[in-house]
């Protein structure tokens, strides 16, 4: 049940005069998520196919989790770092049990671009060196540094000038990179499929080539990982390429909605990591981390890495299958894809939604779809059937 009580013109009302213009509103308010579905103030079911961009992994209200929050709000919600706390051991443990095998030291913040910021600083630290090379349709986030790795200018003009010094080039292309990793390169920063920017995977070879150029040339390679995570068959995108990087950072789907964010990196990187030299307080606090334990027990003992390829592959079978002159292509692995139309997307979004499915935009002519990884055969029925009426 929702908490308030407050009709659509008011929610509407209250959020348009006390937040900043920063969002394109979608005008409807959800109030209650079930599974596979959210819920809008007029009782209006939708399927959800976005998990509010990537986050809700094991859809919503799922009682194992919401029993363990429950239960670690009446015992620990907060712990400063300075103080040894058992839940984030555990999760220490967790991670390190699905971590690539040179990962071995964790830091844990509260959103993506924090866990960005921490991998650019502890980057420059561990190479003292201080520029970055990032890739053009590459998004990393919006605080000072995360947004200066991010490439769009949309996201990055009106606060120019930002810190590190980046230099973005043509994402897949080898030579590019090869072109510009130097001296002065701390690291090179990829998502190992770029979401915000399009859904564009990277080539497994172009990873492995990012590896080698970083290695021969004494920077480090930071995976981005913070849309990719758990939602390809495997924890990390990445590892399909067999390429491990210095750095790994995830974020959104980690905890299942709370609040978190995670960069992982190697012994040799944090070891350069002057005592007192980063920290956070909210960040790995007992209630995050036991969202966290929790959402990858599920991910591991539910079968849902493998359930994200089935379905995944169900549903771009059933994309590609639909004969529509407005597709242009459907691209993805797992449940990360994106659909490039032949026009720009507003008016899809909003006939899914009028169809009753929710997605994403991802640049102004591709559909994301970032579904929660627990979608049976049933939401892909539902949502080939939306499909088929918005793009036929
Ligand atoms: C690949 C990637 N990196 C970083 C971020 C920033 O994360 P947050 O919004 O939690 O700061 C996002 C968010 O969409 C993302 O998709």
């Amino acid at each position: 049940m929702s908490a308030t009580a407050l009709d659509l013109l008011s929610v509407q009302d209250l959020e348009n005069n006390h937040q900043p213009p920063l969002y394109a509103k979608r005008e409807i308010a959800l109030v209650r998520g079930e599974g596979c579905y959210l819920f809008d103030s007029d009782g209006r079911r939708y399927l959800d196919a976005m998990s509010n961009y990537g986050v809700a992994i094991l859809g919503h209200a799922d009682e194992e989790y919401a029993a363990a929050l429950a239960d670690q709000l009446r015992t620990l919600a907060t712990g400063h770092q300075s103080f040894y706390s058992d839940v984030r051991a555990e999760l220490l443990a967790a991670i390190a049990a699905i971590a690539p095998a040179s990962l071995t030291r964790y830091f844990l913040s509260n959103s993506g671009a924090e866990a960005i910021e921490a991998a650019i600083k502890f980057s420059r630290v561990a190479t003292g060196r201080s520029s970055l090379v990032a890739a053009k349709r590459g998004y990393h986030g919006r605080t000072l540094g995360a947004l200066a790795v991010t490439a769009d200018q949309k996201y990055r003009a009106p606060f120019e000038p930002l810190t590190p010094k980046t230099t973005h080039v043509a994402f897949n292309d080898i030579d590019a990179l090869d072109a510009v990793v130097g001296e002065d390169t701390a690291a090179i920063l990829l998502e190992p499929i770029q979401g915000e920017g399009g859904i564009w995977p990277a080539t497994a070879e172009y990873l492995q080539a990012a590896r080698e150029i970083a290695s021969s040339r004494g920077a480090l390679l930071i995976a981005d990982e913070i849309q990719t995570g758990f939602r390809t068959g495997a924890p990390w995108a990445i590892s399909a390429s067999e390429v491990t990087p210095d750095i790994l950072v995830t974020a959104k789907a980690l905890a299942n909605g709370f609040p978190i964010g995670l960069t992982m990196m190697t012994e040799a990187v944090s070891a350069a990591i002057p005592a007192g030299g980063h920290g956070t307080t909210f960040g790995a606090n007992p209630l995050a981390a036991r969202a966290a334990i929790v959402t990858l027990r599920a991910l591991r003992d539910r079968d849902l890495y493998a359930n994200s390829m089935t379905i995944g592959d169900a549903i771009m079978d059933g994309l590609n299958a639909i004969a529509s002159p407005k597709i242009r292509q459907v691209r993805g692995r797992g449940l990360m894809i994106g659909v490039e139309l032949k026009e720009r997307v507003t008016a899809t979004l909003r006939s899914f939604q009028n169809e009753g499915v929710l997605i994403l935009p991802a640049g102004p002519t591709t559909f994301r779809l970032l579904p929660p990884v627990i979608w049976q055969q049933q939401q892909v029925d539902e949502l080939l059937h939306a499909a088929s009426v918005v793009l036929s």
